[in-house]
């Protein structure tokens, strides 16, 4: 894993928003994965300032989405997207794959998303955060992962850091998600995972430094060859390499 230390988090989006728009100009047709969630919104922020940049040729693919809630609920993860990148770029609504978590059926829903990435030739940039507990998309801790897109149960932390989007109230916020799974994250060719703030500070220490193990996530993307660690100090302050 390369580790790339930033001051703050301002000066990590400035250096990622950076690298994804290269990527897009070298690349028209990029395939991105995406996060949501309180690490990437200076990411999205920085490319919404540069929004003169082409993204008519991109596809993207998010990380997972709730079950149970329509592309216009304001907790729902599409209307996240909207809101912060999608409707200030010039990405074509066709071009935006987003898990449906209304679908009628799930199962089929998450098979349907493994097709069409696939159909575009992977994911050439995935960009992740990491929650407090090592979990990436809504892969959570557990005895066993799953390797492609999945319908998974939340942890209540993982809820709880959710709630703002629901009022506040964490039981507010689905029980069930729909996510890519750890197949699907590390067939991408190019991955940067962004973490800012001491409450990550663990996590990055396990997942860079500790063993691989299901109990953190993760820790998996030390067996991808492409993994670039963007982080800010409170993040990084645990690692001792
Ligand atoms: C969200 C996602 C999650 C978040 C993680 C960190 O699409 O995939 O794994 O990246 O929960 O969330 P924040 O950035 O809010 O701390």
């Amino acid at each position: 894993m390369n580790i790339e230390r930033f001051d703050d988090e301002h000066a990590l989006a400035e250096a990622l928003a950076t690298r994804v728009l290269q990527a897009i100009l070298v690349n028209p047709a990029l395939v991105l994965g995406l996060p949501t969630g309180r690490t990437p919104l200076a990411l999205y922020r920085e490319l919404r300032e540069r929004s003169a940049i082409d993204w008519s040729g991109v596809r993207t693919f998010n990380l997972d989405e709730f079950a149970g809630l329509a592309g216009d609920h304001p907790g729902s993860y599409r209307a996240f997207m909207q809101a912060e990148l999608f409707d200030h770029v010039s990405i074509r609504p066709e071009n935006i794959g987003m898990l449906d978590g209304r679908a009628p059926d799930l199962r089929a829903e998450c098979r349907r998303y493994e097709a069409a990435i696939a159909a575009c030739g992977g994911i050439d940039l995935q960009i992740l955060g990491i929650g407090a507990n090592g979990h990436i998309g809504f892969n959570e801790p557990a005895d066993g992962l799953c390797a492609h897109t999945h319908i998974a149960e939340l942890e209540q932390q993982t809820r709880e850091a959710n709630a703002q989007r629901f009022g506040g109230d964490w039981t507010a916020v689905p029980e069930r998600a729909l996510s890519m799974g750890m197949a699907t994250i590390l067939g991408a060719r190019n991955i940067v995972m962004i973490a800012t703030g001491a409450e990550k500070a663990e996590a990055v220490r396990a997942m860079v430094e500790g063993l691989i193990t299901t109990q953190v996530p993760a820790s998996f993307l030390q067996v991808h060859r492409r993994v670039d660690v963007m982080l800010d100090d409170d993040a990084s302050r645990l690692l001792t390499l």
